[in-house]
């Protein structure tokens, strides 16, 4: 459970698929489109394309390099799935454009 707003910056889950699940409370989602890609360790840069909102029951693929941002103003429980163990995967950073 997530208590208490919170506002992600944009990232996508590197090497590795993510898959949402939204199981109570409400996440305000943007999805971003890279216009700059990451550089060495220069941080890409993105445009925002949509925001749309997951609600309990829904369920949402990024695939493999989708930059999205996920930001909520209350308790939420958003249950991530991941393709592969991140723990030593090294993160890209976005910036928006
Ligand atoms: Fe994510």
């Amino acid at each position: 459970m997530y208590q208490g707003p919170k506002d992600s910056a944009p990232h996508d889950h590197g090497p590795s698929w993510a898959i949402y699940g939204q199981a109570k409370g409400e996440t305000q989602m943007t999805d971003w489109q890279q216009v700059e890609p990451t550089r060495d360790n220069a941080s890409g840069k993105v445009r925002q394309v949509r925001t749309y909102t997951l609600t309990p029951g829904m369920a949402h693929l990024y695939n493999e390099g989708d930059v999205h941002a996920p930001r909520r103003s209350g308790p939420t429980r958003l249950i991530r799935i991941e393709g592969r163990n991140m723990e030593k995967v090294q993160r890209s950073t976005y910036q928006p454009a």
